[in-house]
């Protein structure tokens, strides 16, 4: 997407480096981060430099290839793929590139560093495809004069362009609709205030930033929510950021049509129902700390955990790169993703 007018995603490679743009900077600085090996690639996960299911997975996939370049494929691996616990596309990202790596010494007796470059780079390049196939269904939900709530960030930075939510926002946009963004601010890391409100200020789209708890005022004014997903359990119950499970349940309440917009690389076939998804219980200190300063009586424990679980009985439906497919409709979905992905592999 445009920043001023240069065109950016937010995870590319480049002289064997993993570029990034420092998320934790914005929307006070633009920077780039650039991982020099799988250590700082961790890191960048780890500290949300980068963040965001997608990107994080495609970080992974550029981080297994600089690392089979370095030759520390075997200690970068599981560290990469344990950086954060919850969203599926990170470990989905490694198996794949070891998958890629493995295969091809099995048939070629080798692989080159060339090849596996490339191997990345498709996999990132078929992240945004997945993109903007989710945004060509996605856009169809949203008429003229649509006001959409969405929380934490599922734009372009969190999924290297158009992003799985934003992506319906930015082709409506583009389609002549005039649409309003209601964008809850996500504490504690502020997603939403910091990212989401920055990404729909460059497109010029419609928004305003509204604190967490003030998603029920404003429910009466929304026509459609649209969330993101760290990992998607095989009935259809989704993870996401922290305050998604909120907003379900008001939803609800109030009769306004919840989505989820998620590429399949987020779905996690070995999970049953969301009750086995593991959730990421993150530090005191970002609830303590705004910037450094202690907003918080110091000695009083916070709890903190990442990301929360929406039940399926509250999604209307799952925006996908194959269609929009009701939580009930998952086990055919299922179905096609997996004899998709076996067709891949041979
Ligand atoms: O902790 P974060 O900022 O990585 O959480 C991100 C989210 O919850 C997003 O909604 C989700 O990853 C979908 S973005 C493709």
């Amino acid at each position: 997407m445009m920043v001023g007018n240069k065109w950016y995603q937010s995870v590319w490679f480049s002289n064997n480096e993993v570029c990034l743009i420092d998320q934790t900077k914005l929307p006070f600085k633009f920077e780039i981060f650039k991982a020099r090996n799988y250590v700082d690639v961790v890191k960048a996960i780890k500290t949300m430099i980068v963040r965001g299911a997608s990107a994080i997975g495609v970080t992974a996939a550029y981080g297994i290839a600089q690392a089979f370049i370095q030759g520390n494929l075997e200690e970068a691996k599981e560290k990469i793929a344990n950086a954060r616990p919850t969203a599926r596309d990170l470990r989905h990202a490694v198996e794949h590139m070891i998958n890629f790596i493995q295969k091809r010494i099995e048939e070629n007796g080798k692989v080159t560093k060339e090849e596996v470059i490339k191997e990345a780079e498709s996999f990132a390049n078929t992240t945004v495809e997945n993109c903007k196939r989710i945004g060509k269904f996605g856009k169809r939900l949203i008429k003229d004069n649509t006001k959409i709530m969405t929380h934490c960030n599922a734009g372009w930075l969190a999924s290297v362009d158009w992003g799985t939510v934003t992506s319906s926002i930015y082709m409506a946009k583009r389609e002549g609709k005039d649409v309003f963004v209601y964008v809850s601010e996500t504490r504690p890391r502020l997603q939403g205030a910091r990212l989401t409100a920055w990404e729909l200020y460059n497109e010029n789209i419609k928004h305003a930033i509204i604190c967490d708890n003030a998603s029920a005022y404003f429910m009466h004014d929304v026509d459609i929510i649209i969330v993101g997903a760290d990992r998607i359990a095989r009935n259809g119950d989704i993870a996401n950021k922290i305050g998604t499970l909120d907003k379900a349940i008001l939803a609800k309440e109030y009769g306004v049509p919840f989505y989820v917009a998620s590429s399949t690389n987020s779905f996690d076939f070995n999970c049953r129902t969301g009750k086995e998804i593991p959730i990421e219980q993150r530090s005191e200190e970002e609830v303590k700390f705004i910037d450094k300063k202690l907003i918080a009586n110091k000695d009083s424990k916070a709890l903190n955990p990442a990301f929360d679980v929406t039940p399926r009985k509250y999604i209307k439906g799952i925006i996908t790169e194959f269609g929009i497919v009701k939580p009930s409709e998952m086990k055919d979905l299922v179905r096609r993703v997996r004899k998709m992905k076996k067709k891949l592999e041979r």
